[in-house]
């Protein structure tokens, strides 16, 4: 096995325990530790779809978010929406959080992504950048997956300042449910490395919320 595809099988081993609290302790952990504010965070998802238009969902999770956000059924804007997620236990959620068409699941790996080249002109993908095994290789799929005037939403919990969060983030890592830290610097070197362009970029607390363009 790779280095990816270990850390694949430990983050679908660890989410196969964490489907079962999820949102309550993203939540938490997200006040706590993050200090995010979860109102701009949805806001911001939200106006990824301005127009009528498919959204493609990496890292969907249990799909509360992406179901606050985009509200499948009810948003006459949203012409479909594929959900893509590696953890079975997550999707399962995600398939009950997200029940009314056009919405698709389909189980899979960021680094390696079942879509043509250019297939999505929006593209959602926030919280899954601290869980990839590798985030270049996941950025070159999303920009190999988003159509030239496309563009890529997402947000990135970054290390915190005070030790005890980050003592917090090392356990996380170490336990398998992040991959890496992530510091503004490094979010800047991948994007650049990727071939995307930074459009938007706002910080709340401790999280990045992020606009991709090519
Ligand atoms: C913190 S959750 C984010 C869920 C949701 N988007 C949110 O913001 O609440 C991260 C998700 O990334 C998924 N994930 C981790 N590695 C992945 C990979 N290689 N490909 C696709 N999804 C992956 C996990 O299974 C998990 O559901």
């Amino acid at each position: 096995m790779s280095t990816n595809e270990v850390l694949n099988q430990k983050t679908k081993e660890r989410y196969s325990l964490y489907a079962q609290f999820y949102p309550i302790l993203a939540l938490l952990a997200y006040y706590i530790i993050w200090r995010g504010n979860i109102l701009k965070h949805i806001k911001f998802f939200k106006n990824l779809l301005t127009q009528k238009s498919s959204v493609l969902d990496i890292a969907t999770g249990d799909g509360s978010l992406t179901a606050a956000a985009l509200k499948p059924g009810k948003n006459k804007n949203l012409e479909s929406l594929v959900c893509l997620d590696i953890s079975p236990d997550m999707l399962e959620k995600a398939r009950k959080n997200l029940k009314s068409p056009p919405t698709e699941f389909v189980l899979g790996d960021v680094g390696n992504m079942p879509f043509k080249d250019g297939q999505y002109s929006l593209i959602s993908c926030f919280g899954g950048l601290n869980s990839f095994p590798d985030v270049p290789l996941a950025l070159k799929e999303i920009h190999r997956v988003m159509a030239p005037h496309g563009k890529v939403r997402g947000s990135a919990l970054l290390l915190p300042a005070s030790p005890w969060r980050q003592k917090k983030i090392h356990q996380w890592i170490e336990e398998g449910y992040q991959t890496q830290t992530i510091t503004t610097e490094k979010f800047r070197n991948w994007v650049r490395e990727s071939g995307f362009k930074i459009s938007i970029e706002q910080q709340i607390g401790d999280v990045l919320l992020f606009e991709l363009v090519k």
